[in-house]
């Protein structure tokens, strides 16, 4: 590709990275190569490859067809749900979204109406979002696992014409139906789709609803496969919506261009990927690792990408990773400590994971969530293969700290996340804004303009990106994230300075666990915190404070607040325990004492700090979680926050 890199309104300062962003841009095909890397947006994030015309599907699917790559696999659907294994060359898969997308476009969806994506682990879901790609349709990818209050908030957000769903999903305890869900969802909302489309599954019966429901295969059945068509480069491929720290979900918006950039960049010098690697994130496509890990990157790089529906263990046991692995020739495993964790506890020995040489897997990357240095140690000892911490957000699309598997850059520091990925120029700051010294804690901050591929906006709200995100610091996209930076450039996560916490890998807002446990009528006021969990890296715990009318039943209110907190949120926002206490700890300002919360429900005791305003309260507290004679798990601080 040829660039002068500059232009009208052209950025030109070499902080973009010039050369370095247009070379990695020059490995995708474009409708129209740009020329212009990037432009400043009056919100101070940047638009990427402005000039441009791409198709971030005809590059992850046709691209390859076209060089002649057609019966190489591209999508290995594999359930351990349902034992089917289904696999698709890159010739398949283009005929499957090129008909998907005919669909979409038979129902009168068109470049830039907005997609909801409301299904499980199915190839139909990954068809879905490539055929909403490749005719320039923006999807949204609702998680499973969330109720239908939340599904409607993002239908209200996102204003879908179509929502795309499925008979139902399928989880080791129960058939999940998906329609009824669906359809509370959109009673709740006040906007009203044009369409819902769902695919019949064989294993999920669909329940009737009273709405009107097209069939999938049989609108597949009438259309005709549809080519890419170009977009913009900076024309919104997605909204992904993501916990916020005012519990109405934010959502990130990504771009064609600058998006598929960064993906296949991130795929061959992080990832280490080559074209016919298979390669493994053992995700969701309801979550940002699941876009850049199961659909996008792997298949902009050339390599198979395997859909797992299944668990870490129970499905049907702490083996179920090393079967995937070695029966596909998996070479490189993105998980979530969690999933780790979770077989680490049911297979501590690692009987299960087989004989190291008949393992195909050459490394193993985590994230999602800190991952404790125990847990490492064990996939290094058991798996042999270096584990590759690494950190990032859903606003930011792909790894900003993380060694370079691609660059043979494999070197870890216990404690750290790692060092930052060209293009993400970090820095610790302090209260007043000011970079700290090495080793000092502060705010995690990444210098403006952040690299392609990060999020250019969120959907339709341009002020809460200012305020969540730009404005504290000037210059710097804040994350939300405290930690300090080594001598080495090695950056320690500390957690989060929200109120968002991380249960198993899934982000979620205890403000809005709050709002639900409010809802409850009895409850006068209350605070949920994330307390340390050996499992799951942390587990929400409510505490309430009960209307002074209120004398129910031992342990009803309780157990009420848990399945009010589940159907309103959804079940992986299970609270762990709710506890009722006389008051909350506040300052004498009124500010809840969360921290000293968390302290008391992890270790059953806390210093009482002399800004409180009521001593004798937090003693009660400590009682209460005494008496629950099940503190959080002894093991908990190998993975609490380290900042507490
Ligand atoms: N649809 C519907 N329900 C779902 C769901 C989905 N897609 N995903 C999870 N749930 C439900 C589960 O069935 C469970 O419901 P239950 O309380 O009725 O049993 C609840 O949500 C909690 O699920 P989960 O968080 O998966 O906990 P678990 O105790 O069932 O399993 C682990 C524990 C560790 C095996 C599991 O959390 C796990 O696989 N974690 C890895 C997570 C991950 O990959 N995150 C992606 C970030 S990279
Ligand atoms: P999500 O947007 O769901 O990917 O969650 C992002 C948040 O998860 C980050 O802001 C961190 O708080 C946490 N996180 C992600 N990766 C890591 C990691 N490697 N180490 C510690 N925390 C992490």
């Amino acid at each position: 590709m040829t660039g002068r890199f500059s232009g009208a309104g052209c950025d030109t300062d070499d902080d973009v990275g010039h050369r370095f962003w247009m070379d990695a841009a020059a490995a995708l095909e474009w409708d129209r190569a740009p020329e212009c890397l990037s432009r400043p947006l009056p919100s101070g994030l940047n638009a990427w490859f402005p000039d441009g015309l791409i198709n971030i599907c005809r590059n992850a699917v046709d691209r390859h067809v076209a060089a002649g790559r057609g019966g190489d696999p591209a999508l290995i659907y594999d359930s351990a749900m349902t034992g089917q294994v289904a696999k698709y060359s890159f010739a398949q898969l283009q005929a499957a979204v090129a008909r998907t997308a005919g669909m979409l476009h038979n129902l009168g969806i068109g470049k830039g109406d907005r997609v909801i994506i409301y299904m499980p682990m199915i190839p139909q879901a990954v068809f879905a979002m490539l055929a909403c790609a490749r005719i320039g349709a923006v999807h949204s990818v609702v998680f499973g696992g969330f109720a239908p209050r939340e599904l409607a908030t993002r239908i209200d957000d996102a204003q879908p014409r179509i929502v795309l769903t499925a008979s139902g999903g399928i989880e080791p305890s129960r058939l999940v139906p998906y329609l009824p869900l669906v359809a509370e969802a959109i009673a709740l909302a006040a906007h009203k789709p044009a369409h819902i489309l769902s695919y019949q599954r064989a294993e999920v019966p669909a329940d009737r609803v009273a709405l009107p429901v097209t069939d999938w295969e049989e609108a597949l059945g009438m259309a005709e496969p549809i080519d890419c068509i170009p977009c913009a480069s900076t024309d919104p491929l997605y909204i992904l919506y993501t916990s916020g720290t005012t519990g109405k979900p934010k959502g990130v918006v990504r771009d064609h261009g600058g998006h598929a950039t960064a993906l296949l960049w991130a795929m061959r010098n992080i990832m280490g990927a080559q074209p016919g690697s298979v390669y493994w994130a053992a995700s969701d496509i309801g979550w940002v690792v699941g876009h850049s890990f199961i659909v996008y990157g792997p298949l902009l790089a050339g390599c198979a990408t395997i859909l797992y529906e299944g668990k870490p263990v129970g499905t049907p046991d702490a083996g179920a990773f090393w079967r995937v692995a070695r029966e596909h020739g998996v070479e490189i495993l993105f998980t979530a400590p969690t999933a780790i964790r979770a077989i680490k506890r049911d297979d501590p020995d690692g009987s299960l994971v087989g004989k190291g040489d008949t393992l195909p897997l050459k490394r193993l990357f985590l994230a999602g969530e800190r991952a404790d240095q125990p847990t490492i140690d064990w996939a290094r000892e058991k798996l042999g293969v270096p584990v590759l911490d690494n950190w990032w957000q859903t606003e930011l699309g792909w790894p900003a700290l993380s060694p370079l598997a691609g660059r043979d850059d494999l070197e870890v520091r216990e404690g750290c996340a790692g060092r930052p990925v060209p293009g993400y120029r970090f820095a610790i700051l302090g209260p007043d804004g000011a970079p700290v010294p090495p080793g000092a804690v502060g705010d995690i901050a990444i210098r403006l303009p952040l690299p392609p591929g990060t999020l250019t906006g969120l959907w339709n709200n341009e002020a809460g990106l200012t305020q969540s995100y730009l404005e504290r610091f000037p210059g710097y996209y804040v994350t939300g994230d405290s930690g300090q930076i080594d001598e080495d450039g090695f950056l320690s996560i500390h957690g989060r300075i929200d109120d968002i916490i991380n249960v198993a890998g899934h982000r979620l807002s205890t403000g809005s666990m709050e709002a639900a446990v409010l809802a409850h009528g009895a409850v006068a006021e209350c605070a949920v915190v994330g307390v340390a969990d050996a499992l799951k890296g942390q587990l929400p715990w409510a505490f309430v404070v009960l209307e002074k009318a209120v004398s129910p039943e031992p342990g009803m209110v309780e157990r009420e607040i848990v399945r009010l907190v589940r159907d309103m949120i959804g079940p992986v926002a299970a609270l762990r325990d709710v506890i009722t206490v006389p008051a909350l700890p506040k300052t004498r300002s009124g500010k809840i004492l969360r921290r000293l919360l968390r302290e008391i429900a992890e270790r059953g005791r806390a210093d009482i700090p002399a800004t409180v305003e009521s001593p004798h309260v937090i003693e009660q507290i400590m009682q209460r979680v005494k008496a629950l004679q099940r503190p959080a798990s002894s093991s908990a601080s190998d993975v609490s926050d380290r900042s507490s």
